[in-house]
């Protein structure tokens, strides 16, 4: 098959192109190198089934010639993590609102199916115990920045459903909590590799706020596996499916383990959340998933936990040979 992977040069995007490629297919990235970097697909450069398109998604020329003659496009590409979307909120808005409506309309013309990375930041506020796909959106106010992701990642999900409906496109959407693992950029805020970064660097870890808030963390490599057969799946098209990992961990927790697995003395320093992100700054408590539908469809079960995790990520910062 003929695949396309916007974002392929990210942290989850390189993973997938890596596994299309083992399956096989020819794989075409389409990334603006943005968050993401070359090094992510360095090991994959010499594939001559592998080819790297520099570009944005917004750029509708560049992603008609993607999608061109393609079976099946997995839409990553997105401006993504806390710091980015706080610091460039319009741009980052753009990315994920024009980005998307144009890779769609591209993979309609196509007749390609396609997954949209959509993510738990959708149910906003919703702290529920085991969130389900139909359970209610509980949205802070459309004027603080920091929902403009949530915002923008809802209304793609709603254009992904309507191009379904109205124009018979073979869609997935997926809805991913806190993926992690190698590769991870911790630049953007994500918390595993920053916290990893920060011990090897014998800097005490800053956590945010209480360090009550707990987080469910899944390996990028159990995540993988699904989004493709999610998309292979012709009953799953038309439809959104959680992926995640429902075990809990507060972010104190996980500071603690990161300590231990780095052996780093550093210790931590909470930071309250006014002077990490801003004034007014809403976090919610915690944010578990309910998988039972990705486990029905496809037996999805994450098989990697926490510690994996956390030494996946430190053999990734500490391998003798740079990627
Ligand atoms: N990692 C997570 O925990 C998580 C959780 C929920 C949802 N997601 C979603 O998964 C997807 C991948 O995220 P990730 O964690 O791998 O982040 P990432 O930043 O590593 O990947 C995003 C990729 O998109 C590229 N990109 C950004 N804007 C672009 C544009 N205009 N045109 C082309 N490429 C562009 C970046 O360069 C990067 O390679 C995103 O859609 C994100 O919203 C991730």
């Amino acid at each position: 098959m003929r695949v396309v992977v916007t974002g392929g040069a990210g942290f989850i995007g390189s993973h997938l192109t890596e596994y299309l490629l083992s399956l096989g297919h020819e794989v075409i990235v389409l990334d603006d190198f943005s968050t993401g970097t070359a090094r992510n697909l360095r090991a994959l450069s010499a594939n001559p089934r592998l080819t790297v398109v520099p570009g944005s998604v917004c750029d509708a020329t560049i992603v008609e010639t993607c999608l061109a003659g393609a079976d099946a496009v997995y839409h990553l590409a997105a401006a993504v993590g806390v710091f980015t979307i706080l610091d460039r909120t319009l741009e980052s808005l753009r990315t994920n609102l024009t980005g998307t409506e144009t890779v769609l309309a591209a993979a309609s013309r196509a007749g390609a199916r396609m997954l949209l990375a959509s993510t738990s930041e959708i149910y906003g506020k919703n702290t529920a115990m085991g969130l389900r796909e139909e359970d209610d959106r509980i949205i802070g106010s459309p004027l603080k920045n920091r929902w403009s992701y949530a915002e923008a990642k809802a209304l793609d999900e709603t254009f992904a459903h309507l191009y379904a409906v109205e124009k018979g496109l073979r869609t997935v959407i997926v809805r991913l909590f806190n993926t992690v693992g190698p590769r991870q950029t911790g630049r953007y805020g994500m918390v595993v590799p920053r916290f990893v970064d920060q011990a090897l660097a014998g800097k005490p870890l800053t956590v945010f706020g209480t360090g009550q808030q707990s987080r469910c963390f899944c390996h990028v490599l159990d995540v993988v596996p699904a989004l493709v057969a999610l998309l292979e799946d012709e009953r799953a098209h038309g439809t959104v499916f959680n992926l995640g990992n429902p075990e809990p961990v507060t972010i104190e927790e996980l500071a603690h383990r990161v300590l231990v697995r780095t052996g780093s003395p550093a210790g931590i320093v909470r930071v309250p959340y006014e002077q990490a992100y801003g004034p007014g700054y809403e976090d919610m408590e915690r944010r578990v998933p309910d998988c039972t539908k990705a486990k029905q469809a496809i037996g999805f079960q994450p098989a990697r936990g926490l510690d994996d995790i956390l030494d996946g990520v430190l053999a990734d910062r500490t391998a003798a040979v740079p990627r």
